[in-house]
């Protein structure tokens, strides 16, 4: 499909915040983990979003909350244009089959005990998505459409009979069964071979242009980002906040956030020469702080190489800078960001050539 919609939003978030309660004994307070912080995110129609950050930095239960599996604790959350608190019954269903999963664990993901036509088969004869007679037909025609072929030899296979790459175009298969409006894909291919990842990062393209299915793709390597995000847009996340936003080419050409740039001088370069030239590593410390124990102001000034004094009290917010959207008080005054540096992304495309 080439003309696509992308000017209404499927999600929209507003000033949303997920806390989690952690606690350590019976007799003492609950600690607050501020996952989620005045997030305000959304993804259009058709439309491809990365999700990159550290471990811990808030993905998961970004992907969580989209799929109605976590209650945010302050914010709004419109689905296709709707607050999620004011849909029926009828349109919360709809809401929930809308937005379908892929698990980075497809093991875990599948049960066991269930073939191929079964696991696909049930959830579509529950939906009254297919009559019994047409069931082996449609599911075949599942088995197609993610390369799952001869689907004969397929479709009576249990989970553990499969590779790991199967079994995720198992769990693809699954997803678009539900004729979703919106996939969301937590890191799906990084428990799977290197070699198997190119195919099924190429697959999820595919359902994205064909059917016009918008895609949440979770993942903290910025070289599959810029892979699967060709024509998308990126958000950078960096403890429950996000700290950058905008089309994934740009970004990644010309990195605001000191934290992007950061990662992005973390990425390992093949070249030794080139990786010589490099500066050092763009933080002031490797550790990240505790999640219980957030740091005023700025979330990241603890380990930003540029931080002022502003940046140890008052919270940056996000603004319009050039195309992107950056939440940094210094965005104007960083100095330019070295080639070398935004280089590495482009020499570990090579992985996926
Ligand atoms: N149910 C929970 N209870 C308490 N804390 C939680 C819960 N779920 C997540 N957290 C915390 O929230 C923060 C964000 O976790 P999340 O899993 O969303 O991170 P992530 O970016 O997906 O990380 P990873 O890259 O490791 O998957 C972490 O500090 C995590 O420990
Ligand atoms: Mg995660």
């Amino acid at each position: 499909m080439d003309i696509k919609n992308i000017e209404s939003s499927v999600v929209k978030l507003q000033n949303l915040d997920m806390n989690f309660y952690k606690k350590k004994g019976i007799f003492s307070q609950p600690q607050v983990v501020n996952a989620l912080h005045e997030i305000n995110f959304s993804i259009n129609k058709g439309e491809v979003v990365i999700l990159v950050g550290e471990s811990g930095s808030g993905k998961t239960t970004m992907a969580n909350v989209i799929a109605g599996l976590l209650k945010p604790t302050a914010g709004t959350y419109e689905f296709n244009g709707n607050n999620i608190n004011s849909l029926t019954k009828e349109q919360y269903k709809e809401y929930r089959n809308s937005i379908q999963m892929i698990q980075q664990d497809s093991y875990a993901a599948l049960n066991p005990m269930r073939t191929m036509i079964k696991s696909l088969g049930d959830p579509m004869l529950l939906k009254k998505y297919v009559n019994k007679k047409d069931l082996y037909d449609k599911v075949s025609e599942l088995l197609e459409t993610v390369e799952l072929t001869p689907t004969d030899h397929f479709i009576d296979k249990y989970s553990h009979q499969l590779s790991g790459g199967q079994r995720q175009r198992m769990l693809i298969a699954r997803a678009i069964s539900m004729n979703p409006e919106l996939i969301l894909a937590d890191e799906p291919v990084s428990m799977i071979d290197v070699s198997l990842r190119v195919a099924i990062l190429n697959l999820i393209a595919r359902l994205n242009q064909e059917r016009n299915i918008a895609v949440l793709y979770i993942t903290h390597d910025l070289a599959t980002a810029r892979y699967v995000g060709k024509n998308g847009r990126i958000a950078v996340m960096y403890l429950g906040t996000i700290v950058e936003t905008g089309n994934v080419q740009e970004v990644l050409a010309d990195p605001k956030h000191p934290y992007l740039r950061a990662l992005l001088s973390a990425v390992p370069i093949p070249d030794p020469r080139l990786s010589r030239m490099r500066k050092k590593l763009m933080i002031t410390s490797a550790d990240l702080p505790s999640i219980t124990n957030l740091p005023t102001g700025c979330r990241f000034h603890t380990r930003c190489i540029y931080c002022k004094d502003i940046c140890k009290t008052q919270e940056p917010k996000p603004v319009q800078h050039g195309s992107s959207v950056v939440a940094c008080h210094l965005v104007n005054e960083l100095p330019k960001f070295e080639l070398y540096e935004k280089d590495a992304v482009g020499l570990t495309e090579d992985l996926y050539a």
